[in-house]
């Protein structure tokens, strides 16, 4: 066994900064392997990985976001544990939002949701997005520098969120000082060192929005809240107004770090391939395929659980029920059963577009459409408005010998800070 395949992958802070060796290690141990320190069941398969996905009656969903963190609040007894997940569910962290649950329950927030995500709305998103983008590259543009992520990815990613919700103009400004930086809550979730995972990080914003909506069921106005506020489920029954708020603040804590994550993973690209960015300058439909491999090759959830509820079989693995199952998005996207060559970035690779970055089955990334946008608006602005773009040696070093530093946490793939120069257009 290679002494990389044996490392703590929850607190090895080496792990953190470069996942791919371990990973590709773990996956030439087997697809389906499990690690020695807490058990935990790694898949780093492609195709395994979504077998895991698409099975949501053999795999919960009740561990998706701290995996082996805390413990079980319960000791697994038997080959079928669905009842004893369902006696304790309500002591799993984040419990209280869709990508923990299983149906019925999951099937019921998730219509809630589709509620807010209408083809119209995100239209109308899409036309903010093109707003806000050029809105924050007038803030920084005419220094020809900034640190890409706080200049302009975190508050990017906020706002989007809180137009696409309806947030009133006059509250964005709070929402923006509120969720950058050191104050954002759920920012520790997944952190090395196993930080616990709060009962619930999103609170702040759970009393943000249970007013707006109690305002708008009194006084309904043309906005999107009061289409939430005035919702049904599917069934007809009446949720109540923590059950509406709920799927809107959720998507702060999907949509933020993940976008900014991936537009930071982008813009780096752009800066280190002179080659590529010239050819995205000269042509803009390549956005879109280099997107897709920028989520292929940075997937910014680098893995995500399941709880095995019944006793079952993966890979050539048997699998107990009580087991933790670690997906590794990151991993299963650069396995080269499915991608050729696959720690290379291609412009050109035909199948990119079937990466796992957004999940798959029933909890796959509501926001994968806006997500894309927000990635295409970015990048498009950034060429129009500048004549080149490069990475800033005086803080990542020269070309030959880069230094980068990631986010510290199992669960997402992020760097920290980016540095980025460039002559406006
Ligand atoms: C590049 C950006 C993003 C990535 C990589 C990403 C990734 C993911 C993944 C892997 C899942 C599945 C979790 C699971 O199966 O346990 C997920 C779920 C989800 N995502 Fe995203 N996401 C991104 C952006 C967004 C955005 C912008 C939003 C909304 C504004 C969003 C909303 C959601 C929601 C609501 C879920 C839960 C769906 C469910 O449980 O049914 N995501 N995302």
């Amino acid at each position: 066994m290679t002494d990389s395949a044996l490392a703590d992958y929850f607190s090895d802070a080496d792990i953190a900064q470069d996942p791919y060796a371990y990973l590709a290690a773990l996956r030439g141990r087997n697809p389906v392997f499990r690690e020695p320190h807490h058990g935990v069941v790694a898949v780093t398969g492609y195709r395994e990985a979504i077998e895991v996905f698409r099975d949501s009656e053999t795999f919960s969903a009740c561990i998706s976001i701290g995996g082996p963190f805390p413990p079980l609040p319960f000791e697994p007894v038997g080959d079928d544990i669905t009842a004893q997940i369902e006696e304790h569910r309500h002591e799993f962290p984040i419990h209280e939002h869709m990508v923990t649950m299983d149906p019925p329950d999951h099937t019921r927030t998730r219509a809630l949701l589709s509620k807010l995500l209408t083809p119209k709305r995100l239209k109308e998103n899409e036309e903010y997005m093109w707003r806000q983008a050029d809105r924050q590259l007038d803030e920084f543009l005419a220094n020809g520098r900034c640190e890409f992520l706080d200049e302009y990815g975190k508050p990017f990613a906020t706002l989007v969120i809180a137009d696409l919700l309806g947030v009133p103009d006059n509250d964005r400004d709070e929402f923006r000082a509120a969720l950058s930086g050191h104050k954002r809550p759920g920012s520790r979730v997944g952190a090395l060192n196993h930080e616990p995972v709060g009962a619930n990080p999103l609170e702040w914003l759970d009393d943000t929005f249970g007013a707006y909506i109690t305002e708008r069921q009194r006084d309904p106005r043309q906005d999107i809240l009061s289409v939430l506020a005035g919702s049904t489920y599917p069934d007809g029954s009446v949720p109540s107004i923590i059950e509406l708020v709920r799927p809107a603040t959720f998507l702060f804590a999907a949509g933020q770090e993940t976008v900014t994550k991936l537009l930071s993973a982008a813009v780096r690209v752009l800066g280190e391939r002179p080659h590529y960015q010239r050819l995205l300058r000269e042509d803009r439909t390549l956005i879109g395929p280099f997107i897709e491999e920028a989520l292929r090759i940075e997937s910014p959830t680098k893995v995500d659980f399941r709880l095995a509820r019944k006793t079952t079989r993966l890979g050539d693995l048997d699998i107990p029920a009580g087991t933790v199952i670690m997906v590794c998005i990151g991993a299963a996207n650069r396995d080269p059963r499915k991608f050729d060559s696959p720690d290379e970035f291609r412009l050109d690779r035909p199948n990119a577009r079937e990466h796992i970055a957004f999940g798959r089955g029933i909890h796959t990334c509501a926001g994968a459409p806006l997500a894309r946008v927000e990635g295409r608006v970015t990048l498009e602005r950034l060429l129009d408005r500048t004549r080149d773009l490069t990475i800033d040696d005086t803080a990542h070093g020269p070309a030959d010998d880069r230094h980068y530093v990631y986010e510290p946490t199992f669960l997402l793939r992020g760097l920290r800070n980016l540095h980025i120069t460039f002559t406006p257009a």
